[in-house]
């Protein structure tokens, strides 16, 4: 049975990554709209990433036989000037994500749940690609700095998330 002060830790942190998921999915919208289908692609796989971290939360939750309480989801940022504010924006998100992360881990310890720790482990790693993705995609956007040839070469490449080099660089584990 899980403790009300981890089950509330799991519901917040719950929340968090939907708020991740929304914050991706608005970014995504925004370069559908900007025509750089490739940067949508990446933010919309990043999305679909962060559904299935909240559900890994959801079913953890339940399987210890706590209650999941979804909470409002504040609005996120739609508009971004240039593409490296919206990863940048990404960065800012996966870094307090990683933190909460940690500091659920420290909560679980303290309460002694084995059971919570071990599953936050996979997200504790999880976090460590998270940024590390975003990271490279940031260096590669400061390489291309405001030429339009490279920025669209570089759509194209995030684009090929799913199965192509971003691919590798950006999802080692499903979830
Ligand atoms: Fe679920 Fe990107 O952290």
């Amino acid at each position: 049975m899980i403790s009300n002060t981890v089950r509330d830790a799991l519901n917040a942190q719950i929340n968090l990554e939907f708020s991740s998921a929304y914050a991706y999915l608005a970014a995504a919208a925004h370069f559908e709209a900007a025509s750089l289908p490739g940067f949508a692609a990446w933010m919309r796989k990043q999305y679909e990433e962060e559904i299935a971290h909240a559900m890994r939360l959801f079913d953890h939750m339940h399987d210890r036989g706590g209650r999941v309480a979804l909470a409002a989801i504040t609005e996120p940022k739609a508009d971004f000037a240039k593409p490296g504010d919206a990863f940048q924006m990404a960065l800012g998100h996966e870094q307090k994500v990683t933190a909460s992360i940690h500091n659920l881990y420290a909560l679980a310890a303290k309460e002694n749940d084995y059971a919570t720790q071990t599953m936050l482990q996979w997200f504790i790693n999880e976090q460590v690609e998270e940024e590390k993705n975003v990271g490279q995609v940031l260096d590669w956007l400061k390489m291309a700095g405001d030429s339009p040839v490279a920025v669209l070469m570089l759509d194209q490449k995030l684009g090929q998330r799913g199965g192509g080099a971003a691919e590798a660089a950006a999802e080692p584990e499903a979830g």
